[in-house]
């Protein structure tokens, strides 16, 4: 029955690993994906992840029952703290419904279907370029995609007054997708004036704010300052979606943990909303896995592991600063036609280089380096070891 099925195309992020686990060449990179990786080129497993982990299987009381279809109360009050900040007054008054989810990319989902469901209007605006994946999951959610500007390849930095233009012109009460921090894919945040500025104009018009967190420490190398964006929006009162993932920060890509939270106008309304997303999430799977959100809770309710993952998280973003600065340099040093000094402006996992789908593919076929058509590459996937090679191959396609 399935005979006239046409062979679906690979996943333009995911689909990188699959070709680069393919390659038998030796001096392979994956660049790809955002996963970081050690010196060594290694996944790594945090030591505090280890450490709590080995907490849990030593606790005699631990069972494998189902959680809530919310998740585990637990993890879900931590993570509201995490990124709204633990005197929030939106958590003080109880106006914040909190369930863990799959990661950054289920919390998306299942605000998404909550917000196509329950939520007055359905056009939801997201920054041109934004993630791959998230016109597919707002789109699947039930909700109409549309784009507003936000990078500017003539600078490689924010298009800002084509941000403010688009969403002066959005219908008001319209969602806008915005990234917390370490913008993906490209590396370019509004500063701080700047998000008073997008604040005010969306609370003027009404728009929705739907945040994703996905590398909250991994901008500035600090929790709270990471956080800062979404901060602003909590302090005025109004409403506001947010989606976190722990997959970059702990690391703990495999094990799906996230969380949405919608924060609401009153502690009544959060109660109603919270019953309502138990709704979308019951048949979609049932109720989320415990491991993950175990770890997490265990590591955020303790002032040392919390410390001791706070350092753990520094060393991976400055590990990634140290990986800029090289990257730059070696440009640099082969005379590289260009200006290469976003490389070290941008900020997060991630290098917008500016080199086009045809760039990108010779580096692939003549230098075995993978990474996104868009020219996106994981700077956590480097290591001084590799960028040498990077950089001779950056040079010949440029100057092919
Ligand atoms: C990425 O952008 O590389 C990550 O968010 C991983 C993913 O799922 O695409």
């Amino acid at each position: 029955v399935f005979a006239g099925l046409a062979q679906a195309p690979e996943d333009p992020i995911l689909g990188v690993t699959v070709a680069y686990n393919k390659d038998p060449s030796p001096v392979k990179v994956n660049l790809g994906v955002g996963a970081y990786r050690t010196e060594e080129g290694k996944p790594l497993v945090l030591d505090v992840v280890r450490r709590a982990e080995q907490m849990l299987i030593n606790n005699p009381s631990r069972v494998k029952e189902y959680l809530p279809i919310t998740g585990l109360a637990e993890f879900n009050k931590l993570s509201a703290k995490l990124i709204f900040g633990t005197d929030s007054p939106a958590i003080q008054e109880s106006r914040v419904a909190t369930v863990q989810c799959l990661s950054g990319t289920g919390s998306l989902r299942v605000g998404g279907e909550f917000l196509a469901r329950h939520y007055h209007e359905r056009t939801i605006y997201i920054p041109q370029p934004t993630w791959g994946n998230h016109p597919k999951v707002f789109t699947l959610a039930g909700l109409t995609v549309r784009s507003y500007r936000y990078y500017d390849p003539a600078t490689r930095g924010l298009d800002f007054q084509g941000l403010l233009e688009d969403l002066s012109s959005a219908p008001s009460g319209a969602i806008v997708l915005l990234h917390a921090c370490a913008h993906n894919p490209t590396g370019v945040d509004p500063t701080l004036d700047q998000w008073e500025q997008i604040r005010q104009l969306m609370r003027s018009k009404s728009l929705l704010p739907f945040f994703d967190s996905a590398y909250q420490g991994f901008a500035s190398g600090s929790l709270d300052k990471d956080a800062q964006s979404v901060r602003m929006f909590v302090a005025d009162g109004g409403e506001l979606l947010m989606a976190q993932s722990y997959a970059k920060n702990m690391g703990l890509y495999g094990e799906r943990v996230g969380a949405l939270s919608i924060v609401c106008g009153s502690a009544d309304v959060a109660v109603r909303v919270e019953s309502q997303l138990k709704l979308v999430i019951r048949p979609m799977y049932s109720n989320p896995p415990i491991h993950g959100a175990s770890i997490v809770a265990t590591i955020l309710k303790d002032s040392d592991m919390f410390n001791e993952w706070t350092v753990e998280l520094k060393g991976m973003a400055d590990r990634i600063i140290s990986m800029r600065q090289q990257l730059f340099d070696a440009l640099k040093t082969r005379g590289t036609p260009g200006d290469w000094s976003h490389i070290i402006k941008q900020i997060g996992m991630f290098t917008f280089t500016g080199l086009n789908s045809d760039q990108v593919a010779f580096m692939r076929q003549e230098y075995h380096i993978y990474m996104t058509s868009d020219g996106r590459i994981s700077m956590a996937g480097l290591s001084t070891r590799t960028i040498p090679h990077l950089s001779d191959a950056i040079h010949a396609a440029v100057t092919k």
